[in-house]
């Protein structure tokens, strides 16, 4: 069983509250990322489960064993940094099969052998065994950098922003890498990284910080369709949310928002909320379609085609602004002219303007 389960843990550096109280279990065989921005408590979240610090309060459990106080080498768990430091005076070979090395009783020369050609060949590394870490590059260093984690055959795989010495390209590729590596290999993964796209590519379930506070738990399509608050809708998402002001109005099919951008149907379905309390509507770039109207206040302020998308910046005439994603293809818009928005109302998110959570998302 290698569940991973932390109740009520909570670690302080005097003033700073580093993790605030986190309840998460991770299920066998699953990809956990932990996302958030800098300081919000994910390396402080992997070094606990590591052991490499202490808990202040609360309990971590692998499987049914608990582990908060055991010494790291107790805990089965392998560990890759993000400073993913080779020995530069060992070959590929002996970095991979350095902790069976330093395993007691020492393993037996062919059993190492097997172990690390093994790992090798998952890895795609196994041409390069002889070599020196300076003789191969970014990404051949980090997959050995994990093979070093993977012949020892740990419960837990924790890795801390793995891929984020390597460039923009073989980044992407190292995602499909791990990704392949996980089906193959079948371990829990726990995987921190700032990067929101890489943690929607990669886990089963992403786990959200913010200030030490878990906010949101849940599976990539649920945290991006159904974001638990504002700080949640905002930071996943290759493009920021835009929100908008407005007022709750009952029309004859259902909700409207009247905003400054004009009235909004919100559809049938979701929940009412609570009269006389303030709200902001959570809308993406890909739920606004918009269309040419010379006779309209509103005005394309900004086009930028970014590949496969085209962005519309539109503004009313109160300046607020929204951004929506288009086909470039199928629209020809110029900055300056006149457009129309439609909003779609499954996927408007209605938040609590104080508290920023969530109070409705559309389509239920
Ligand atoms: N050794 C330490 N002493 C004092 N404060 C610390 C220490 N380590 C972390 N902190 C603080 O605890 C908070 C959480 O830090 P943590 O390293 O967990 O963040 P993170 O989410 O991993 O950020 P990053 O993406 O920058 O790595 C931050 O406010 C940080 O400044
Ligand atoms: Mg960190």
């Amino acid at each position: 069983m290698s569940t991973v389960t932390f109740e009520g843990v909570s670690k302080r550096y005097g003033e700073v509250v580093a993790l605030d109280a986190l309840d998460l279990r991770v299920e066998e065989g699953e990809f956990v990322s932990l996302l958030g921005p800098s300081g919000s408590g994910k390396s402080t979240t992997l070094n606990l489960l590591a052991g490499l610090m202490d808990a202040d309060t609360g309990s971590i459990r692998i499987g049914t064993r608990d582990i908060t106080g055991l010494p790291p080498e107790q805990r089965d768990i392998a560990m890759v940094f993000q400073n993913y430091a080779l020995y530069p005076h060992l070959t590929v070979f002996e970095n991979i099969a350095f902790p069976l090395e330093a395993r007691k009783p020492r393993p037996d020369a062919a059993t190492i052998r097997a172990k690390v050609e093994r790992v090798a060949g998952t890895l795609g590394v196994a041409p390069l065994l002889a070599r020196y870490p300076k003789e191969i590059s970014g990404g051949q260093q980090q997959r050995v950098a994990l093979g070093r984690a993977m012949v020892r055959d740990p419960k837990v795989f924790l890795l801390d922003e793995p891929l984020s010495n390597l460039d923009a390209r073989l980044r992407i590729r190292m995602r499909r890498d791990l990704k392949a590596l996980h089906h193959q290999l079948g371990s829990t993964i726990v995987y921190v990284t700032h990067d929101q796209a890489e943690a929607m590519t990669l886990s089963s379930r992403i786990a959200v910080f913010d200030h030490g506070k878990l906010q949101q738990y849940g599976a990539p399509a649920e945290i991006y369709e159904r974001p638990a608050n504002i700080f949640v809708a905002n930071f996943v998402g290759d493009r920021e949310t835009n929100f908008l002001d407005g007022t709750l109005e009952a029309g004859a099919d259902g909700l409207v928002y009247a905003t400054a951008l004009g009235r909004i149907p919100l559809g049938n379905g979701g929940a009412t909320p609570r009269e006389g309390r303030a709200t902001r509507l959570g809308v993406r770039p890909e739920a606004i379609a918009v269309e040419p109207d010379g006779g309209s206040d509103l005005r394309v302020v900004l086009t930028e085609l970014a590949g496969a998308d085209l962005f519309l910046t539109v503004r009313g005439r109160d300046e607020t602004e929204v951004v929506a994603r288009a086909d470039p293809r199928a629209i020809r818009i110029t900055e300056g002219e006149g457009v129309r928005l439609r909003f779609d109302a499954e996927r408007l998110h209605l938040f609590d303007a104080g508290t920023g959570v969530a109070v409705r998302h559309g389509g239920g």
